[in-house]
């Protein structure tokens, strides 16, 4: 059983809020980054991180503040899974580029990815979290595809559950 903490950075709660159900739903501790959960970090197997994207593409700012420091941590061995909040429609040109900028930031940190999706249940132009026909994490869209949440997160936690009880 891997040790799982959930860190989210949200700027209106739609991130948040999804950060709060899947720690009900994997019974782990959910932190925001703002808070600087070091330790908590330093002692977790699995790391799900959750972000929002604003501006044009731009990281959301808590994570933008905290990802330099992420960035600086022992994270060999870790297990990383990711999850972005975004809007398709209106952003489609950089639909969850922030989930992509966390991505590549700890691409090498020596850790492990898991939980990418197949970008073609998805409909945008352009996003920094696309990679090969992939989305490096977990997409969601509470502004213009709200009724999709509940099944995209509960087939998502079923791959995350696998490796966490693996
Ligand atoms: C001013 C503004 C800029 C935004 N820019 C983007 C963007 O570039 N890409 C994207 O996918 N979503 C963008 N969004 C949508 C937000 O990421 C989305 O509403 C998200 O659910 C907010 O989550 P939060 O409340 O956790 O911060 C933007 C929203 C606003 C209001």
């Amino acid at each position: 059983m891997k040790k799982t903490v959930v860190l989210y950075g949200s700027s209106t709660g739609n991130t948040k809020a999804i950060a709060q159900k899947i720690g009900l739903d994997l019974n782990c501790e959910v932190y925001d980054v703002s808070d600087s959960p070091v330790r908590e970090i330093e002692l977790a197997d699995l790391l799900i991180l959750g972000t929002s994207t604003w501006g044009f593409g731009d990281l959301q700012e808590d994570w933008d503040a905290f990802l330099g420091s992420l960035t600086k941590m022992n994270l060999t061995g870790k297990t990383i899974a990711l999850f972005g909040l975004g809007d398709s429609s209106t952003y489609s040109d950089t639909f969850v580029d922030g989930m992509g900028i966390i991505y590549r930031a700890l691409l090498e940190k020596g850790c492990k990815f898991i939980g990418k999706v197949d970008r073609s249940n998805y409909s945008f132009d352009s996003s920094e979290a696309e990679i090969d026909g992939e989305l490096v994490g977990l997409a969601l869209d509470e502004d213009s595809e709200s009724q999709k949440t509940g099944a995209r997160l509960d087939e998502w936690l079923k791959a995350i559950k696998l490796d966490i009880e693996g």
